[in-house]
């Protein structure tokens, strides 16, 4: 082989050497470029993803086509209607927002201040506290499944998710800010620009976060929040050794026509979503709360609250529109001390007729709060974000 076909050769070959290195070097310079995604893509336990990348939820009372709301009924029921059909990016980012006290005008309160996901989505307070440690007026309500419910806040005062938090977001009393602030906070932040437009991929590129595109995104978290695998749900689907005898008795009370327990906290929800006066006490020194009178303008609803859901009652103590009760047995208690036994002496409600005098024992009451804490499963309780976009930390 001569000289020059030997150099010619070996230069090919370092040709090629070298293209060949450019050309993973620069492949893998593309991979690093791609856009990072900051989103689960995947949807939360519950839900099983559609072909339109929507969460749709999926739970064992599905098989059961007979509605809900037919008074005491059987246990395999079906559950109301709920609202699902948010993308995963939009749910994640909804925890993002939940978790962040950027939300609040100073910085230091986030939703999950009030509704801590140690206390299954309450704040253990008697009544919340809000801005600068005022108190409020009513207690704060678990989230759990809270979208199955078509009225929001004990008095129905609102009627979807996004109406409801522009309350605690907006009033003085409470997180304290304002829509212009909360945009532009939300807009300086790089990682929160990223993260709406994965969300919401069909706006217009580089847009602007939207009011609406906040709401949905926390609406779609706290739709995500689902507790239907208790002990007692397992029973209701028929594994008859999930509940014990204690609890078989507790449950037997709570269906039964002396107690009327689930004439209203109807199951598999515990809750028949109606409204009802039933006369329970304000602490001392507070004043008389007319509830869904005011939202409703009816004076027969004057002192009535909505029946609230029953599941991981165990975890939000203290109970009721005013957390007048600390303890579950004293506010099982409170059905059988006589028929308006509470109410002021200057009021004259109109009680509701499933609110009588059962005369329980002190047995069946403890059995009643033996049933009520098979209502406890949180095993879908999301994970708290270690670090925020807003560099803050989460608040609960
Ligand atoms: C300062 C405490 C506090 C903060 C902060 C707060 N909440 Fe609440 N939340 C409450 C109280 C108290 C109620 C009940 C008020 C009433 O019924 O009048 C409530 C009611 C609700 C309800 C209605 C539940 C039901 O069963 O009717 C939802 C949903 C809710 N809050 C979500 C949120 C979200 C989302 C945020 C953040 C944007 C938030 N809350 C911030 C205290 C708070
Ligand atoms: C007429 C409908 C009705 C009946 C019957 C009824 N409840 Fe209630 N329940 C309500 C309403 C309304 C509230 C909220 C009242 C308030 O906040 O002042 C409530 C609240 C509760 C709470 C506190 C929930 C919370 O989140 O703080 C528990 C526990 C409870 N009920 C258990 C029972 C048991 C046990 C029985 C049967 C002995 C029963 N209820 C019968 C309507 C009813």
């Amino acid at each position: 082989m001569s000289k020059k076909v030997l150099i010619l050769k070996s230069s090919i070959t370092g040709l090629l050497a070298v293209f060949l290195f450019t050309f993973f070097i620069s492949k893998n310079k593309s991979e690093t470029y791609e856009v990072l995604t900051k989103l689960n893509s995947n949807c939360p336990p519950g839900f099983k993803k559609n072909a339109n990348n929507e969460c749709i939820a999926q739970n064992l009372y599905m098989q059961y086509n007979s509605p809900n709301g037919l008074g005491v009924g059987g246990l395999q029921t079906g559950l109301p209607e709920i609202r699902d059909g948010f993308s995963p990016q939009q749910i994640d980012l909804g925890r993002y927002l939940f978790f962040d006290p950027i939300l609040s005008g100073d910085g230091s309160m986030s939703c999950a201040s009030c509704h801590n996901p140690e206390k299954g989505f309450s704040d253990g307070q008697k009544t919340s506290l809000g801005n600068n440690h005022q108190k409020l007026k009513r207690a704060a309500p678990s989230l759990w499944n809270v979208a199955y419910l078509k009225k929001l806040f004990w008095d129905g005062r609102a009627t979807s998710l996004e109406e409801q938090m522009q309350e605690p977001l907006f009033s003085k009393i409470e997180m304290n800010n304002t829509p212009d602030n909360l945009l532009n906070k939300l807009n300086s932040i790089k990682e929160y620009q990223q993260m709406f437009a994965e969300a919401f991929p069909d706006r217009a590129i580089n847009s602007e976060i939207k009011l609406n595109e906040i709401y949905k995104s926390i609406a779609a978290f706290q739709s995500s929040l689902i507790s239907l695998n208790s002990k007692y749900d397992r029973y209701a689907h028929g594994y008859h050794d999930a509940l014990n005898d204690n609890e078989i008795e507790g449950m037997n009370v709570f269906r039964s026509f002396v107690a009327r327990c689930a004439e209203c906290h109807t199951p598999p929800l515990f809750t028949n979503q109606q409204f009802a006066v039933i006369g329970t006490p304000e602490p001392n020194g507070i004043q008389f709360d007319p509830g869904a009178q005011i939202t409703f303008k009816d004076s027969t609803l004057r002192g009535a609250f909505k029946v609230p859901s029953l599941r991981n009652i165990e975890k939000t103590a203290p109970y009721m529109h005013s957390g007048n009760f600390a303890t579950l047995r004293e506010t099982v208690e409170f059905y059988t001390q006589g028929r308006g036994h509470a109410v002021p002496k200057n009021e004259n409600l109109i009680i509701h007729w499933h609110i009588w005098e059962p005369n329980l024992t002190a047995y069946e009451l403890d059995r009643l709060v033996d049933f009520l804490k098979t209502l406890t499963d949180e095993t879908f309780t999301p994970k708290i974000p270690n670090t925020l976009p807003s560099g803050l930390k989460p608040s609960v």
